[in-house]
């Protein structure tokens, strides 16, 4: 009975090897990735693309493509998962010296399946090679409806010592089309996702970055592509991709001898060889890409939607409007000032206030980042009420109360530093160069791991109203030396990232409905892995109201609106309130503004601003987001979001900088039921002030307002106009 299974179960493992072809089809409604395993038992991606319509179809593309330009017969395919030290001499996604020292890898095809996950299908696929005993596992999870698709691989290997890992990607895919244009995000503090584009040549481009603690600072962890043509909004095939991964990322776009495109997606192996022991299970980051047919824009709404419903924290929920202190007052408050704060905070009808940086340390008392980060205790001369003074002046205001910390980081002037000194990333025989005068934790360490959850335990446990946190991360890795991992230095970017992600998912386990801002620097830390644990992000420190319009549109390129935290601040008086306010209430609307800085007829704006928005969640949080005119095109920009059932839309409109005598155009709206009959009502207009939308008070199809539009642009500099269209 034994003997007749065993001699079935390699008849079976037998027979899938050799029949061949044997195809993989991994699809969404609109998408088709077809996997092939060649006759040699290898296997190759032979299609990404829209989706076919016959199955059959698919055993008609060919495993390999033409290798050579001059018309021989060379062939070559497309491996999956290509490895080092083989007949494709470009870039691979896996590369390990086995402990023989031999480079080269080889992988065939084991088993596949497929099963069902919420919302779509994941599938697996198994491959080994046939000299070594190592082992990848594909994964492979295709979201029906949201077109998206995310990759991951495993590595393991029964080999008897370790064997070292070069480059261990997550991913890759491959295109044959006649041209590739590339759409990257760079900047840096206060200039997060500036958009440029880019012809791929042949040869590499590679965006990738090396901060160590987070994802991004000059370029972020995010990219498009133009398949034939460049990338555009409303046409064209274009992918987006990103990858989860708070630390080193890298993407390398590669263009071969015959013009075809391969994307290896992965973390970043920089100073990172990793030694695998036998039997450790090495798991990659989960690369995250959609395809469209009709540009950018629909992608962008696939990413949102499958954001919101699989990816982010709470990310069905609603989010909360908040008065933030930091860009107010600094360092510089005590609790009298933090209570009046509450008081404007519910005069102003925010849900909550929000405590930012300077409320800790006593030995080296936090008042400027040169000292106390990583002492977490109230400053008594300060607050001496304590957290528990704070949470009930929320009380008695009527708000909520949430809170900042930097908890994976410290000043060397703190006790912290004093009594852990090699809990620290520094290195020891080296001057230390100190980023905003701080180091970053070592979270390779589990002990620094447990630390650094209890920062946020203990606050939570001894006030257990706290009803938000503030998660900020300011220093990249700057010496890189773990005392922790002694010889295994090389481990140290992964293990530290691997840290974080164990004290994310401890403080999420504990505390699984406690919303929480994610912010590194600005918008340092944005990637779809963090945000399981985050239910919102902060976009940049910059928030004059002009720049966060290039901001706003490069972040809403992969990322939906209640995930992006916008505040109306000070940043450039030269705007009305009334236009920075309507620039933050595109996303996640909060204030960081003293209100004694607002007229009254500022304050009484503000507050309908609020409440509009409030009304509005169902459209801007969890509707469909359009975007009509872009910044990087003309002078202006234009966003509207339409609510599920097509009832309630909201139209975003910005005058940037027109030119004099400029053309103004209508704006179309998008995404609206043609059949129905909607209502146009400019809303958040200061006290007193008339709508001047010629349209305003009618009604209008949702054919003609798409066909024709509304006249919500002018010529004035920094105007913007807020337009609510409701169904009847
Ligand atoms: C950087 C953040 O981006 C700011 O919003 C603020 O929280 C400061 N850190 C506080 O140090």
């Amino acid at each position: 009975m034994k003997k007749s299974f065993l001699f079935l179960f390699f008849i079976a493992l037998f027979s899938n090897v050799m029949a061949s072809p044997k195809i993989i089809r991994i699809g969404t409604k609109n998408i088709d990735l077809v996997l092939q395993v060649a006759e040699s038992g290898r296997v190759y991606q032979t299609y990404l693309g829209s989706k076919f319509k016959n199955e059959s179809d698919l055993e008609l593309l060919p495993w390999y493509v033409h290798a050579a330009t001059d018309g021989s017969a060379v062939r070559r395919g497309w491996e999956v998962y290509s490895t080092s030290g083989n007949e494709d001499f470009f870039e691979p996604a896996l590369s390990i010296h086995h402990n023989d020292g031999n480079a080269s890898t080889y992988l065939y095809y084991i088993s596949s399946e497929s099963h069902s996950i919420p919302g779509g299908t994941e599938t697996t696929l198994v491959l080994r090679d046939n000299k070594y005993p190592v082992e990848v596992t594909m994964h492979y999870q295709a979201y029906e409806n949201e077109n998206v698709i995310k990759a991951w691989t495993e590595i393991k290997h029964q080999e008897k010592k370790p064997i070292v890992m070069d480059t261990y990607a997550s991913s890759m895919i491959y295109f044959e089309r006649s041209s590739y244009f590339l759409n990257e995000f760079n900047g840096d503090w206060a200039t997060e996702m500036s958009m440029s584009s880019q012809q791929l040549q042949r040869g590499k481009k590679v965006i990738d970055t090396k901060l160590g603690s987070r994802a991004a600072m000059h370029t972020q962890p995010f990219f498009q592509i133009g398949l034939d043509q460049p990338v555009q909004e409303n046409q064209g095939e274009v992918v987006l991709g990103t990858i989860g991964w708070t630390g080193n990322f890298r993407f390398t776009f590669e263009v071969d001898n015959v013009d075809n495109l391969r994307v290896i997606s992965g973390i970043n192996p920089y100073a990172s060889a990793y030694e695998l022991n036998p039997n450790e299970v090495f798991q990659t980051p989960e690369f995250i890409f959609t395809l469209s047919q009709n540009g950018t824009g629909e992608a962008s709404r696939n990413l949102q939607a499958w954001a919101r419903k699989y990816q982010l924290k709470d990310g069905m929920g609603t989010r909360m409007t908040l008065l933030n202190n930091w860009e107010n007052t600094g360092f510089n408050f005590n609790e009298e000032i933090l209570s009046k704060l509450m008081k404007e905070t519910k005069q102003l009808g925010a849900d909550m206030f929000l405590l930012d940086d300077g409320w800790f340390a006593n030995k080296y008392p936090r008042k400027n980042d040169h000292a106390g980060l990583g002492d977490w205790e109230v400053t008594h001369d300060k607050l001496p009420g304590g957290i528990p003074a704070l949470v009930r002046y929320a009380k008695e205001a009527g708000v909520k109360f949430g809170i900042w910390i930097e908890p994976e980081m410290e000043n060397p002037k703190s006790e912290l530093y004093e009594k852990h000194p090699d809990w620290v990333i520094e290195n020891p025989s080296r001057e230390t160069y100190y980023y905003r005068n701080q180091l970053v934790l070592d979270l390779s360490n589990p002990k620094v791991q447990d630390y650094v959850f209890g920062v946020v335990d203990k606050i939570m446990t001894e006030n257990p109203d706290i009803a938000y946190f503030k998660w900020d991360c300011n220093s990249p890795i700057t010496n890189i030396y773990s005392p922790y991992l002694k010889e295994k230095q090389s481990q140290l970017y992964v293990n530290h990232v691997r840290g974080v992600y164990n004290v994310f998912k401890r403080v999420k386990e504990k505390y699984p409905n406690l919303p929480m801002m994610m912010c590194s620097g600005g918008g340092g830390r944005c990637d779809y892995e963090a945000l399981k644990y985050f239910t919102e992000f902060w976009c940049s420190d910059d928030t004059n109201p002009i720049e966060r319009c290039y901001i706003q549109w490069g972040f809403s390129q992969f990322m939906p609106a209640k995930a992006m935290c916008a505040h109306v601040t000070s940043w450039n008086k030269a705007t009305s309130v009334k236009f920075r306010t309507d620039v933050a209430s595109m996303c996640k609307l909060g204030f960081d503004i003293g209100l004694k800085e607002l007229s009254a007829d500022e304050l009484s704006y503000c507050q309908s601003a609020i409440s509009n928005w409030n009304r509005l969640k169902p459209a801007i949080l969890e509707g469909e987001q359009y975007r009509l005119v872009s910044p990087y095109e003309t002078n202006h920009m234009a966003v509207n979001y339409v609510d599920a059932q097509k009832q309630k839309a909201v139209l975003f409109a910005y005058d940037i900088h027109p030119r004099y005598g400029e053309k103004i155009m209508k704006v179309k709206l998008q995404g609206l039921d043609p059949d129905k009959r909607y209502k146009v009502e400019e809303i958040n207009l200061m006290p007193n002030r008339r709508s001047t939308l010629a349209e305003n008070g009618k009604t209008f199809s949702g054919d003609y307002l798409m066909r024709i539009g509304l006249s919500a642009l002018t010529t004035g500099q920094a105007q913007s106009k807020v337009i609510e269209l409701t169904a009847e």
